[in-house]
């Protein structure tokens, strides 16, 4: 007999992939620092990465603290979980750490670079106070392992 696997069904909530302030110029932006992948491109990868699970993706930009918080809040309902890359906004925003201990589901910090390796004020992530896992210094690749991380931890 079928059985229902969880995250499987077509009814799952999708994954909100979040990303802030500086993250749509990525491929033009210091690309030696954070690769030559554009937004779109991750955001291509990352859909089929997530269908390979099962899971369908809400994949989003804003340069705007306020607009990432309201979707964290519509997460709380809306998703099944969250990758967050908060860019500058995680070493310097309390409002979306508290965002982000309020959603109660798994929240995966990415970063593109690896910030212990560079200016000590990237080296605090207050996000980092409220996620599940963090992942940093891969490069894109970082966002398909959140995907596969996430995945794995909504099916347990
Ligand atoms: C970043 C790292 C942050 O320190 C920086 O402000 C960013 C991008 C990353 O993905 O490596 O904008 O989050």
């Amino acid at each position: 007999m079928a059985r229902k696997t969880p995250g499987k069904t077509t009814g799952a909530l999708p994954i909100y992939v979040l990303n802030g302030p500086n993250l749509n110029l990525l491929g033009t932006r210091e690309p030696e620092v954070y690769g030559r992948a554009t937004l779109a491109e991750i955001g291509k990868a990352v859909a089929e990465r997530a269908k390979t699970h099962g899971f369908s993706v809400t994949f989003r930009h804003s340069n705007h603290e306020g607009e990432l918080i309201d979707w964290l809040q519509e997460a709380r309902t809306m998703a099944s979980g969250v990758i967050l890359n908060a860019a500058g906004l995680s070493h310097t925003s309390v409002s979306l750490l508290d965002a982000a201990r309020a959603l109660d589901k798994p929240l995966i910090e990415v970063h593109l670079s690896n910030p212990y390796r560079r200016e000590p004020y990237r080296r605090r992530s207050y996000i980092s106070e409220a996620a599940t896992g963090v992942i940093c210094g891969l490069g894109a690749t970082g966002y398909l392992l959140a995907i596969d991380a996430l995945a794995g931890l909504l099916k347990d």
